[in-house]
């Protein structure tokens, strides 16, 4: 039943915003209601109201075409049923429709909130994933920057990644993980930005490929651990990416303990020579720690897309560089027969830091025996594997610190892989002292050894002294640098200047992660930031941190700038997130 004009003015939510004798005279109003802005309507008989900012990039409806009821935006022309505010056109967006009433020759309209605003962005998440619309995933983004939102997003991004790519687990997953991992490394206003770009990379990715449709666990589940892990590495060895994802999906079923999980997945990974330069270690690795961050209840998913990724990789024994004119596979597989006894013998209550400065040289040197033969001691020494690890990390790091631009430019990432590989096997071993991982520091290695032509001539790394530069100043160079082409030495001169003025990390890796959001997403460019921070930030040592952040830098300043277009959506998202005018009234 109709309210009266008294009762219904008394409604909180019912707003009185026009008389009915003028609009249908004009046929439209656009009126003011609490805090919004309503474009009306009046088409056969019936009144409509919509909110009048045009929920893609913000133009104003008031201005559009009306045709059965279907109300036309004039800026990119996206359509809107009049009833209900529902689009036409899925990069636009649902507008918000106001109930309408009328009484005597009153129009009113209901403001109060109609929907559930995050579960709205988390739709508008799906969509833009779904249809691969980078606008849709940062508007859905921004206003979900609250820790809890934005691990549900991370969430809702991480289970899409893992079912809609036929392939498996991908440069998209990575990314996302890669950025929120970066995070906390950025000021607090860099992270949506980091966000934005982790999922438009999983959509990018995704678009266009087959569905993974899961394999199911062992009806029973497997009674022996043991087995199911050589069963697996065996499936893997035959390439055969379902066996493979059974075994996985039936430990996760079963309940294994994470350690079990991530030991077996390692061992795969490492049981052929750098597979797939590195790759299918790395993701293995963030696989995990996606995991870590969105929940173990997303384990079934997210690790049985590995399988695809394990059981197709490229093996190094397979390429020429590894077997000639130096057989480095059997130098490799003479130590691992030995390995067993080496971690056997050098097991001690507290492990021996290694002595990096004697190693260091040996990994960067021109002897693949002597390098094999100077983990192996060090091992049976009692050093820590994980500590061996970071001096092989290290070793890699250098490679990328000393590139000289003389070489060919796609050589960077020839470098860079063996850096972000060095990485994750140093993060696995932090996670599970595997021994069968402990052989990818070793394949780490010898990709470091094989890289030595990469660093002829080293590019020389600035030294650390003390030259009166400040910090502030320092980092307020950085954009102009990276607004400008191969700045790669100069790049590193600054990082030195900061060093030599400060030796904490943070403010440097926050102003550099903000350089490289500015750019067009790279994969690399993201992976080998994500690596190096936390290095740098663990060394406590002012010397080995600028080492890691040059590396890193210097990659980054390789590849700047780009077009930056992804910057150009993300600040247009921004901006209709502040309310602010989008489209050029002049
Ligand atoms: S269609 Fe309305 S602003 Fe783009």
């Amino acid at each position: 039943m109709a309210a009266s004009v008294d009762s219904v003015s008394a409604t909180p939510h019912w707003i009185h915003v026009a008389s009915l004798a003028e609009l249908q005279k004009d046929g439209r109003a656009t009126v003011n209601a609490g805090d919004h802005v309503i474009a009306m309507f009046y088409r056969d008989g019936k009144i409509f109201a919509v909110d009048n900012r045009c929920p893609h990039m913000g133009f104003p409806l008031d201005r559009g075409s009306v045709k059965d009821c279907i109300l036309t935006c004039h800026w990119h022309h996206a359509r809107f049923d009049l009833n209900t505010g529902g689009t036409f056109d899925q990069w636009a967006d649902d507008v918000r429709a106001f109930p309408t009433r009328v009484e005597g020759d009153e129009v009113f309209v209901d403001v109060s909130m109609p929907r559930d605003r995050r579960s709205h962005h988390l739709a508008r998440l799906r969509d833009g994933l779904e249809r691969d619309i980078p606008l849709v995933i940062a508007k859905s983004i921004l206003p979900l920057a609250s820790q809890r939102d934005s691990i549900e997003a991370f969430r809702v991004a991480l289970e899409f990644g893992a079912r809609n790519r036929a392939g498996g687990w991908g440069s998209g997953l990575t990314t996302l993980v890669c950025m929120a991992n970066l995070s906390k490394h950025l000021a607090p206003e860099d992270r949506p930005r980091a966000m934005f770009h982790g999922i438009s990379e999983v959509a990018s990715d995704c678009d266009g490929q087959a569905p993974r449709f899961p394999v199911r666990p062992l009806p029973g589940g497997a009674s022996d651990a043991a087995q199911l892990k050589r069963w697996f590495r065996q499936f893997v060895e035959v390439r055969d990416g379902e066996g493979a994802e059974r075994c996985i999906a039936t430990a996760v079923r079963d309940g294994y303990d994470r350690a079990a999980i991530a030991d077996m997945l390692f061992a795969a990974a490492t049981d052929h020579r750098y597979l797939t330069i590195g790759h299918a270690l790395d993701f293995a690795n963030k696989a995990l720690e996606a995991l870590n961050l969105a929940g173990w209840d997303l384990a079934e998913p997210v690790l049985t897309s590995l399988a695809p990724v394990l059981s197709s990789g490229e093996r190094m024994e397979e390429r020429n560089s590894w077997r000639s004119p130096i057989d480095l596979v059997q130098i490799l597989e003479r130590a691992f027969e030995e390995l067993p006894a080496a971690l056997g013998s050098g097991r001690k209550s507290s492990p021996l830091q290694p002595r990096k400065n004697d190693l260091v040289p040996i990994l960067l040197g021109e002897d693949p025996e002597a390098l094999a033969s100077a983990l192996l001691d060090s091992i049976r020494q009692g050093v820590g594997v994980v500590d061996l690890a970071a001096i092989v990390v290290y070793a890699a790091a250098l490679r990328l610190a000393q590139f000289p631009t003389s070489n060919e430019f796609g050589d960077w990432d020839t470098a860079h892989h063996s850096f972000t590989f060095a990485n994750a096997v140093h993060r696995g071993l932090m996670r599970v002292e595997s021994p069968e991982l402990v052989r990818g520091m070793f394949d780490a290695a010898m990709s470091v050894y094989l890289n030595r032509f990469l660093n002829v001539p080293a590019a020389k790394i600035p030294e650390l002294r003390s030259n009166g530069h400040r910090t502030r100043e320092v980092l307020a160079d950085l954009p102009a640098l990276f607004d400008t082409q191969q700045q790669v030495n100069q790049v590193a001169a600054r990082v030195t200047n900061y060093f030599s003025a400060s030796a904490d990390p943070a403010p440097i890796a926050a102003a550099l992660g903000r350089m490289l959001l500015r750019e067009d997403r790279d994969f690399h460019s993201i992976q080998s930031m994500e690596a190096a921070f936390p290095l740098a930030l663990a060394s406590h040592d002012a010397q080995l941190a600028s080492h890691f952040t040059i590396a890193t830098a210097r990659y980054l300043a390789a590849h700047a700038p780009t077009v930056r277009a992804q910057g150009q959506t993300f600040r247009i998202a921004e901006r209709l997130y502040r309310g602010e005018r989008v489209f050029d009234e002049e």
